[in-house]
């Protein structure tokens, strides 16, 4: 399988773990020369290119975008267009509109989309859907999910502090994709209505945000995101989820432990009427047999997932459409923002929308 890469910082993270697992990385662009040279030496024999429409011609199995945050969309139609499989890293829309010329794209195009949504496949979060699909909580009631980082005033500025980039103008709700995707993974459900309420003093640039979302099967969410101090020092992902019969969690814990859930099953509602607590941790994920670092297991996870999808037409890991209402809960939130923490309606993009 041949891909090419647009951005690479991100990009040549996931170009290098592509090249581990089999798939040829034929072509890099960046319109930085000095990450393209970086990326030249890593990949001798790849075509280079700072001009991205350059790879719609270059006889492309798939394209791997992971270019700008809030830039990808207008990409991803354009190699849909030309029958290029896509794996578009997170958001995948700007604005409802934008987010429905995706669908339609993604829909007549003979190729596929795929949404790059690691923490869907992040090692908890597979536990997390176990349990949830095997029954083992009831039916959902409560899902949380974070994604923080604890990092000093002084390395938020520097991230997030330069409108120039798009780290600084994408509204503070914009980067919910890594929370909101696996609430949408555990509940299969779809994003209704969101309330957004910063965090911290900064109230014109809020360095954290949370969200309350109301999903279709009634379920309601609770998302941080962001920068706030005191995470203990993980992989910033916690996900929770209750059910009418338990919970399950991931634990909040260093190192190893991180990647572990705690699952709760009330007694009164076990046939045997005992209440059982249970600890469990993810087997192995492993490449040529070896076991990869766990933080890069859903990089892994997807990037293989997108190759089943291309060469053996398996459904995409995350496909197009729960992947705009992600983004989408992201542009309402900004709404809600605006209009003082108001709840806002998430316009309705699942198939049965239509
Ligand atoms: N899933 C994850 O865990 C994860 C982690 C990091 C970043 N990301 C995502 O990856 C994307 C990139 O993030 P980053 O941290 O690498 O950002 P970045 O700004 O450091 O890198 C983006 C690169 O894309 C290049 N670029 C932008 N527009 C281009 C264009 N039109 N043509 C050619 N090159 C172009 C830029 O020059 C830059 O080198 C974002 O969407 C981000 O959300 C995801």
């Amino acid at each position: 399988m041949r891909i090419g890469i647009v951005g690479l910082l991100r990009g040549l993270y996931m170009a290098e773990w592509a090249r581990r697992i089999g798939i040829d990385v034929v072509a890099v662009c960046d319109r930085d020369s000095a990450r393209l040279a970086a990326a030249h030496t890593d990949f001798p024999a790849a075509r280079v290119t700072q001009d991205w429409t350059e790879l719609l011609d270059a006889d492309l199995d798939g394209v791997l975008l992971a270019n700008d945050f809030d830039a990808h969309a207008p990409l991803a139609i354009a190699f849909l267009d030309r029958g290029v499989h896509v794996l578009s890293e997170t958001a995948a829309c700007v604005t409802e509109e934008e987010g429905r010329r995706l669908i339609d794209a993604a829909e007549r195009s003979t190729a596929t989309y795929s949404f790059a949504e690691n923490y869907v496949a992040h090692p908890h979060v597979r536990l997390l859907r176990h349990a949830v699909d095997a029954g083992e909580v009831g039916p959902l009631e409560l899902v949380e999910a974070d994604y923080l980082h604890s990092l000093s005033p002084e390395e938020t500025a520097e991230l997030i502090g330069d409108p120039a980039h798009w780290r600084g103008r994408i509204a503070p709700t914009a980067y919910c994709t890594h929370s909101v995707s696996p609430v949408l993974a555990l509940t299969g459900a779809w994003p209704v209505e969101v309330s957004a309420f910063p965090v911290g003093a900064n109230e014109s640039r809020p360095a954290a945000m949370v969200m309350t979302i109301r999903l279709s099967d009634g379920t309601l969410a609770l998302t941080r995101h962001g920068f706030l101090a005191g995470e203990v020092d993980s992989h910033w992902s916690w996900v929770s989820v209750r059910g009418a019969h338990g919970l399950a969690e991931s634990v909040r814990a260093t190192g190893e432990h991180a990647w572990s859930i705690r699952v709760r099953q009330e007694g009164w509602a076990q046939p045997d009427g005992q209440t059982r607590v249970t600890r469990r941790s993810p087997g192995p994920y492993l490449v040529d047999g070896e076991p990869i670092d766990r933080m890069a297991e859903g990089t892994v996870a997807i990037l293989e997932a997108f190759r089943a999808t291309v060469e053996r037409g398996a459904p995409p890991l995350v496909p197009v459409r729960a992947a705009v209402a992600a983004s989408l809960v992201g542009v309402a939130g900004a709404d809600s923002l605006a209009k003082g923490s108001q709840p806002v309606s998430v316009p309705d993009v699942s198939a049965k929308s239509e």
